[in-house]
């Protein structure tokens, strides 16, 4: 079986790439093919519309000098297309739709009835992938964003052939800088898209199963996702700055993660809404190479992560951001080092006692 992935994103190292490794590794361990196209790296100039394919030179499009007449035979050659494609405004990314409009060679200018409906035939109608996979990603948390982009994939497979085997769009693709963070869920997602690639080659298809595990929502905390994403283009704004003024050398994404605010951040993220009925404040006294003050206040199943001291905290702890840092990615035991004294804690030590409790939602 051969597989052609259209990958869209300018980032070859980006999100889409991130969920694609996977899928194509699994394929090719079942004796799959396959070869991946980085579409904003090649050239292909938008249709204009002159329809010279189909009247005057049938099949050959006006535009002979760029890469797609290549591609063409890539796609007629293959027996599954992956789509694969961050979202972009609602849809597919402007290089796969550049692309997608050049495809009209491999179709007739006829009219026919094709599934009761009115459609254009194949040109060769043995030519061209039977199955095709949309793979997508977006920043936004909700599968909702992806309804646009899904529909054409459904109008362009309704004849039959190519037929859609599989849908595998995967929202709050930013979280994934983070997969330490998403624990099992975010193992789960990994492995479904590699157990996509592996059911695209033994069964033809994704199985429904695999397709919602690909697609599962990150959290039903919505609410701690906006504020954990605003806080990361906070973070991201003021990294820069600091580059810039030349106080900071490490890549964005080395500091994000070690940055003592994502991390309380996340704990407020990761807060339990099973903890409803909880009215608590949490104030953090930071010292050491990240200094500062912030809160977590939790309070109807939600928890509020803010700069700044807290009016009558229930409990404050006082740490450098090195310890809170290590125990947060598991390299410090929290009641070790509470004991001692790595950290101190004044107040309802029970909110100190269950912080994985209190903050282990996914
Ligand atoms: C121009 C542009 C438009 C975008 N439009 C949307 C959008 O409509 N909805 C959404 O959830 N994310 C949107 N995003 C976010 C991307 O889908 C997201 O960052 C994705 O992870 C990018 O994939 P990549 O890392 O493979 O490039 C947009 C990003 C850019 C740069």
């Amino acid at each position: 079986m051969k597989i052609l992935a259209l990958q869209g994103s300018p980032r070859p190292a980006g999100y889409t790439q991130m969920v694609l490794d996977p899928f194509l590794e699994s394929a090719r361990s079942r004796g799959a093919e396959t070869e991946t196209i980085f579409l904003a790296k090649q050239k292909i100039r938008p249709c204009i519309g002159c329809y010279t394919r189909w009247y005057k030179t049938p099949g050959i499009c006006i535009h002979k000098n760029d890469d797609m007449p290549a591609l063409l035979e890539k796609l007629k050659a293959c027996d599954v297309a992956v789509y694969a494609t961050p979202l972009h405004y609602f849809g597919m990314i402007s290089y796969m739709k550049v692309f997608s409009e050049r495809m009209m060679p491999l179709i007739l200018p006829q009219l026919v009835e094709l599934n009761g409906e009115t459609g254009h035939p194949h040109r060769d109608p043995d030519a061209g992938p039977d199955r095709i996979v949309l793979l997508s990603v977006c920043g936004f948390p909700e599968i909702s964003h992806f309804d646009a982009l899904v529909a054409p994939f459904r109008l362009l497979t309704r004849y039959g052939k190519p037929s859609l085997a599989g849908v595998l769009p995967r929202p709050g693709s930013e979280s994934m800088l983070f997969m330490d963070k998403l624990g099992k869920k975010g193992k789960a997602v990994m492995e479904g898209f590699f157990r996509a690639g592996r059911e695209i080659v033994d069964l033809e298809r994704v199985s429904p199963e695999t397709e919602a595990v690909c697609s599962q929502p990150w959290t039903t905390n919505l609410r701690s996702f906006r504020d954990q994403a605003n806080l990361y283009w906070d973070i991201r704004t003021e990294h820069h700055e600091r580059t810039r003024r030349g106080e900071e050398t490490r890549p964005f994404e080395e500091a994000v993660r070690k940055d003592i605010r994502m991390l309380l951040g996340g704990m407020a993220g990761r807060f339990s809404p099973e903890f409803r009925e909880l009215k608590a404040k949490l104030q953090f006294d930071v010292t050491g190479e990240q200094p500062g003050q912030w809160r977590l206040v939790m309070t109807d199943g939600y928890c509020g992560f803010c700069t700044g001291p807290a009016d009558r905290p229930d409990l404050i702890i006082r740490t450098p951001s090195e310890v809170w840092i290590a125990i947060m990615e598991g390299r410090l035991n929290g009641a070790e080092a509470f004991a001692e004294g790595k950290y101190t804690a004044e107040g309802d030590l029970n909110l100190l006692m269950g912080p994985q409790k209190l903050f282990g939602a996914a």
